[in-house]
């Protein structure tokens, strides 16, 4: 195993980190990647085992052990401190990055997340989905997700979108994904850290997004002593690639008011 992760990167300046979703790789921010590049150093790394981060041994996969993987990565590539957002998963990683290594983490961008865990109902449809991915591979897994992915409106309007996020969940690797479920499955609730969390955070939220809906994104930015939201029009679940401009639009916005 090379257990090597790597990433994309453009521009200079201040670091800004962007850590992609499930079953994702760092594809979902290729919009991201050079309208933010003007501006910082725009850093895209694919998650131990996802994308171009191949082989990698996630046996040990939880959302911390992620976060350490990616610290220890940072570090080598001189990116610290940074901006640091995530999408989904993304969000949990950062969010355990931001407990564990919070002087390393200037502002916070939490992308269609949640703080917090999954339910007992949910505990059961992740195993339900390893078994899925065991028995049948990603098809399985792209049956079961993505169809909750995308507004209507992107999946109808833009088909040349829905078309890449399906062609990057069926190349991520059955091992990493099932080691991935299972990590989420397992991680903590972060409400209690979110208190706790004194940097200055953005949470974006899709107005359209089924699987971490704007009431949740809500709760969370209410829970976060230094706060902005943004309501993503005309996004689903994966706002990034739905509505790059509106996205980027928000980031500047936020990163131009903690200056
Ligand atoms: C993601 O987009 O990263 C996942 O849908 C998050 C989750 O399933 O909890």
């Amino acid at each position: 195993m090379s257990n090597q992760i790597k990433h994309r990167e453009r521009g200079s300046g201040a670091p800004l980190v962007l850590v992609h979703g499930f079953p994702l790789d760092g594809r979902v921010f290729d919009d991201q990647l050079d309208a933010l590049s003007a501006r910082h150093r725009v850093i895209v790394p694919d998650l131990p085992g996802f994308g171009l981060s191949q082989p990698y041994d996630v046996a040990e996969m939880s959302m911390s052990w992620l976060a350490g993987q990616l610290h220890s990565y940072l570090q080598s590539i001189n990116a610290l401190p940074c901006v640091l957002g995530g999408l989904s998963m993304g969000g949990y990683v950062s969010m355990s990055f931001v407990k564990t290594f919070p002087a390393d983490v200037m502002a916070l961008l939490l992308i269609d997340s949640r703080a917090e865990a999954d339910t007992d109902e949910g505990k059961q449809n992740r195993n339900r989905m390893i078994e899925a991915a065991r028995a049948r591979g990603m098809t399985a897994v792209v049956e079961m997700m993505f169809g909750k992915m995308l507004a209507q409106s992107t999946t109808h309007q833009r088909p040349q979108v829905a078309e890449k996020l399906r062609q990057i969940m069926r190349d991520q690797p059955v091992d990493t994904v099932c080691a991935a479920i299972g990590a989420m499955r397992d991680r903590e609730d972060f409400t209690p850290l979110l208190a706790s969390i004194r940097t200055p955070t953005l949470v974006m939220v899709g107005e359209y997004d089924v699987i971490t809906p704007p009431e949740v994104a809500q709760r969370m930015r209410d829970g976060l002593p230094r706060s902005w939201i943004a309501r993503v029009e005309g996004a689903g679940h994966i706002s990034t690639m739905e509505q790059p401009e509106r996205v980027n639009a928000a980031i500047l916005k936020m990163l131009d008011e903690i200056k």
